[in-house]
């Protein structure tokens, strides 16, 4: 039987085909989330990995809100222990105040973006608006943190102080999207 190997060559060409159709929806969703985003490349690389459940989970705009309030939250620990090393390691001059209230302030950040996940798992039809409120309170207030941690450094110079610039700018870009994702969710009125 000569034709038999047809239609399983047929079969895998339509679930390839299938597979493949998918792949560029769910970039589809990621690509659409994130163009309400102020920093895209970050947005696109950071939120990948939520890029592949289910369609119905895409589409919410709540799904894309809460995996950018989670990244956000595991970056600011990140940065957060990151922070501590440098202050322990003590190589840092010129500075040294600023990193002690960097470290209270990556402090603060943490708890805001940990009650704004928390707001955002428990979002109920009744209280939207209110919930949604409080997000964005808390977003905002550990933006100014990461914020005025940079200002901060103000005048001072060198690699350590560069460093550590560079990596909360970084997290400010973080949570900036996360507060474009929140602002989005806002606005589409949740439980449509
Ligand atoms: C920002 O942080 C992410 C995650 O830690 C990292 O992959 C990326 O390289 C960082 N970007 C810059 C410019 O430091």
């Amino acid at each position: 039987m000569a034709i038999q190997p047809l239609p399983l060559l047929l079969l895998l060409v339509t679930i390839s085909s299938h597979l493949a159709s998918s792949i560029a929806t769910n970039a589809h969703y990621l690509e659409a989330a994130c163009s309400v985003t102020q920093h895209r490349a970050l947005c696109m690389h950071s939120l990948a990995s939520f890029s592949h459940s289910a369609a119905w989970k895409q589409k919410d705009p709540c799904w894309w809100a809460q995996a950018a309030v989670a990244v956000t939250l595991a970056e600011a620990k990140h940065v957060g222990l990151y922070l501590a090393k440098m202050k322990r390691g003590g190589r840092m001059r010129g500075g040294r105040a600023a990193l002690a209230d960097c470290i209270e302030g990556f402090g603060d950040a943490k708890e805001e973006l940990h009650s704004s996940l928390g707001e955002l798992r428990r979002l109920e039809k009744r209280t939207f608006e209110y919930q949604m409120s409080n997000v964005e309170t808390w977003l905002s207030a550990a933006l100014t943190n990461q914020d005025t941690c940079l200002d901060g450094f103000g005048r001072y110079k060198g690699k350590e102080v560069e460093e550590v610039k560079a990596k909360v700018l970084n997290a400010t870009y973080f949570t900036s999207n996360a507060l474009a994702l929140v602002n989005n969710l806002a606005s589409s009125g949740g439980f449509s």
